[in-house]
């Protein structure tokens, strides 16, 4: 299958568009490379060009003619989100009503969309389900909760076959070494803990450490990207037209940050400094996945989420193969 990747030279997109390509697809990538990087395109063409943009857009679904979309492309950052709200609704919604225009345009009958665990605000029952009441506490949140519920709509008017995703942590790197996590600022727990065990910073903030958790830390559901990129593969080929589907894609089990960063100083030999910080607002003290619905119907399985294999190639990506990619690619 052709698929056009919007936000494929992000992260996870390009950690998908590897996935696609061994699964016998061709990723083409679609992205204005504002966080994404040209260097983590490797599986297929780069056209570089903006969600927001219909005449960009229609001129590479003509030249390409993807059968599937999926869409990575979205401003992430929760706390600019509260401070650029409009910004974030221009690119993250507007963006997706412009897409889903140009796919229909065109033709296209299927997305699978990046959402996430932040459009559950804070859950009144753990783990979370698919099911349950969607309240996002933040800008960010109301984007991924709108672009789902523009795609239900879409589903259900105009035949369109679209799958939700909804990532908890996303962590960890390519194991063969090729793509890993390049965010600035970085905002992720798991590689701000690594930088702080590299020497990049002096070190990590506990926000909030009296939370009614084991340790008193929070406790987040961490998924490896690589299972993530095998989920989107397998929802490429389950999209139904007419239908709108959401699933939770975790590693559904939690780790506290404290046993985080106590499995980081094992696994590198590194000493890491933790400062006490007060809670942040919104910050919920546990977030853990229940994926049984993205295991049944996607036949999908966490299985690189444990919180070492995270950490390992995380760490891996840091350390040895981050400079050899990129500089390979400039090549
Ligand atoms: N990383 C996580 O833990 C996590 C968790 C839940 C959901 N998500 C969602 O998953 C998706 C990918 O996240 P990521 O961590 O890989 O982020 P990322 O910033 O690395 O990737 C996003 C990509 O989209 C591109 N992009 C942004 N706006 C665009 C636009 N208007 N037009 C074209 N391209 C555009 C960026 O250049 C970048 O390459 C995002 O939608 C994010 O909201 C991420």
């Amino acid at each position: 299958m052709r698929v056009l990747v919007a936000g494929g030279a992000g992260y996870i997109g390009s950690h998908t568009c590897k996935a696609l390509a061994r699964a016998g697809h061709q990723p083409i990538v679609y992205d204005n490379l504002h966080t994404g990087h040209a260097w983590a395109v490797k599986w297929g063409p780069l056209v570089q060009g903006d969600i927001n943009d219909p005449v960009a857009l229609s001129a590479a679904i003509r030249e390409h003619r993807p059968e599937a979309v999926i869409n990575f492309a979205a401003l992430a950052y929760v706390g600019e989100s509260m401070v650029q709200p409009i910004r974030y609704y221009r690119n993250n919604v507007a963006g997706m009503i412009t897409l889903i225009e140009v796919m229909r345009a065109h033709d296209v009958g299927s997305i699978v969309f990046s959402s996430s665990c932040a459009t559950y605000g804070v859950p009144d029952r753990l783990p979370v389900v698919e099911g349950m009441q969607q309240q996002p506490i933040n800008t960010y949140g109301r984007t991924k909760l709108m672009g789902e519920q523009i795609l239900r709509d879409a589903c259900a008017a105009h035949g369109l076959g679209a799958m939700a995703l909804r990532y908890f942590n996303a962590g960890g790197a390519d194991p063969e070494g090729e793509l890993g996590e390049e965010h600035d600022p970085e905002t992720h727990i798991i590689p701000l803990v690594l930088q702080a065990a590299h020497g990049m910073r002096a070190d990590i903030s506990l926000f909030g450490t009296d939370y009614d958790t084991p340790d008193g830390t929070c406790v987040r559901d961490y998924v490896h990207v690589t299972d993530l990129a095998a989920a989107h593969v397998a929802a490429l080929t389950r999209c139904k037209a007419g239908t709108f589907q959401a699933y939770n894609l975790g590693a559904g089990h939690g780790a506290s940050i404290s046993d985080l960063i106590a499995r980081a100083r094992v696994l590198t030999g590194r000493e890491i400094r933790t400062v006490e910080a007060p809670r942040r607002a919104g910050d919920p003290p546990i977030l853990v996945a229940d994926v049984a619905l993205a295991r049944q119907a996607l036949d999908w399985a966490p299985a690189h989420s444990s919180i070492d294999d995270i950490i390992r190639t995380s760490w891996a990506w840091m350390t040895q193969s981050r400079a050899c990619a990129m500089k390979a690619k400039a090549r």
